[in-house]
């Protein structure tokens, strides 16, 4: 069995499976039965300063989206950081870490951006014998109103400067918490790296609103008549966060800088493709809050399974294993040409196909009499629009055109070589090619 032992920032866990900050990690007896289930490390659920705690909405504080099978896709919060006393969740953390020193066990804090307030509240936070901190400058609702989490997070300024305080005032590995509600990634990410942290950790919810109750007209989540914008999270996300992965791991200023990857993981598979881009661990909130803890079980045994098959005896051999691959749309080889193929075994006669690519593509299905749906190669130009609009898994797939052979379409051979925009006769501004 493939070894899943995980050490982030010098952190050791049983397990790249760790729990985000968020309700699943808000108390001491969700964590230790968390532990119990097999998460390999835990971020608890964001500390405030010392004083009287933040005061919660007592009405409905989630909103969703589903797929037609009632299935959660997507999860919207309006909830703050924690509401207990930070004295008891000190108390409860010294407490779970005595008792499981084996698994990870991370602090969030979000503070007022004052030195003064993070220099008092950090030796609190190391005496609990936490293996590490993450600043949570990701929350968009609520907390950004008052100056803290997404208002920091979208400050690069703001970032470098906290995150040098942590730096100076702690020995823990510093893990900077990024917000998605901003333009380009790269801004904060860059500033935590000056600013000397330790990793990154991406993503935090994104602004959002899900539903509009059009009787009452108010958006939904609902208090007393009025709904704010929450933060969005679960499945629905985790492109987003993919594509943020991947865009700190392949810039040359933060591609040294590890990344706890966060966004939608729901099975072992979506927590690999995290790895494979870049992430050197995960964490979850959603679905540990949509299906229990026990969904740690899946995660563990496909990974192992698929790192076996793969012949990667540690976590360490996936990560990063996609990041070469990712590149700019002008580095793709215009020479590659595909075809989509149906098989005609597996097709259900459904005519989705012939619907999408008829009115919306390239008029590249044809449709017999009896409803036999088959592809024009002289007109496809391989969009995949088919593939994702066919309600039959692997029943449209994309075939690679041999170099040399003729495209029906443009009539022209495969060009057997790679060749990009950049070197394009039609760019106006192209290279020549080598
Ligand atoms: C109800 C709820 C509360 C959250 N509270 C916090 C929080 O206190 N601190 C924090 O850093 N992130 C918080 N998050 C964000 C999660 O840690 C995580 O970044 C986000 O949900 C994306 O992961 P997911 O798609 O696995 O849910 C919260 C998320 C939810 C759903
Ligand atoms: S790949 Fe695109 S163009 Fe080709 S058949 Fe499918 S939808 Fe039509
Ligand atoms: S969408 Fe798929 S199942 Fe439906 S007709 Fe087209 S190929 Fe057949």
């Amino acid at each position: 069995m493939a070894d899943l032992r995980s050490d982030f920032v010098g952190i050791k866990s049983p397990n790249p499976f760790w729990l985000a900050s968020a309700p699943p990690t808000d108390k001491e007896y969700n964590v230790r039965r968390a532990y119990e289930a097999g998460w390999g490390g835990v971020v608890w659920k964001t500390l405030g300063m010392e004083g009287p705690p933040v005061v919660n909405v007592n009405g409905p504080r989630y909103g969703a989206i589903w797929g037609a099978d009632r299935r959660l896709l997507g999860l919207n919060n309006i909830e703050l950081i924690t509401d207990r006393p930070l004295e008891v969740n000190l108390r409860e953390m010294k407490a779970v870490k005595r008792d499981y020193p084996d698994r990870a066990l991370i602090a969030s804090i979000m503070v007022p951006c004052e030195e003064e307030a993070w220099k008092a509240i950090l030796p609190h936070v190391e005496e609990t014998g936490a293996d590490g901190i993450e600043l949570n400058f990701g929350c968009p609702h609520g907390m950004a109103e008052r100056g803290m989490g997404s208002a920091v997070g979208q400050v690069p300024e703001y970032i470098e400067m906290v995150t040098r305080w942590c730096k100076q005032y702690t020995r823990m590995p510093v893990i900077v918490k990024l917000t998605p509600n901003i333009t380009n990634v790269l801004y904060p990410a860059e500033a935590a790296k000056r600013g000397g942290a330790d990793a990154v950790s991406l993503i935090n919810t994104i602004n959002s609103i899900t539903s509009v109750d059009l009787d009452l007209f108010a958006p939904e989540p609902m208090i007393d008549g009025k709904g704010t914008h929450g933060g969005y999270c679960g499945p629905a996300v985790k492109p987003i966060a993919l594509n943020m992965v991947a865009e700190i791991a392949r810039n040359p200023e933060t591609a040294d800088m590890p990344i706890s990857g966060i966004g939608g993981v729901t099975t072992w598979r979506d927590a690999a493709e995290f790895l494979a881009l870049g992430a050197g661990n995960v964490q979850v909130c959603t679905a540990a809050m949509t299906y229990g803890f026990k969904v740690v079980q899946e995660m563990i045994s496909g990974l192992s399974e698929y790192m076996d098959d793969k012949g990667m005896t540690s976590v360490d051999q996936l990560v990063r294993r996609a990041v070469p691959n990712v590149t700019d749309w002008n580095q793709l080889n215009l020479n590659y040409v595909a075809k989509a193929k149906i098989d005609q075994d597996l097709c259900i006669s459904c005519g989705r196909c012939f619907a999408a690519c008829e009115d919306t593509s390239h008029q590249a299905i044809a449709m017999s009499e009896d409803r036999t749906f088959s592809v024009i190669d002289d007109e496809c130009v391989a969009c995949n629009l088919c593939v994702n609009v066919c309600p039959v898994e692997d029943c449209i797939s994309m075939v690679e055109l041999a170099p040399g052979t003729t495209d029906p379409r443009t009539g022209k051979p495969v060009d057997p070589n790679y060749a990009n925009w950049t070197t394009h006769p039609n760019n106006p501004s192209a290279t020549a090619a080598e």
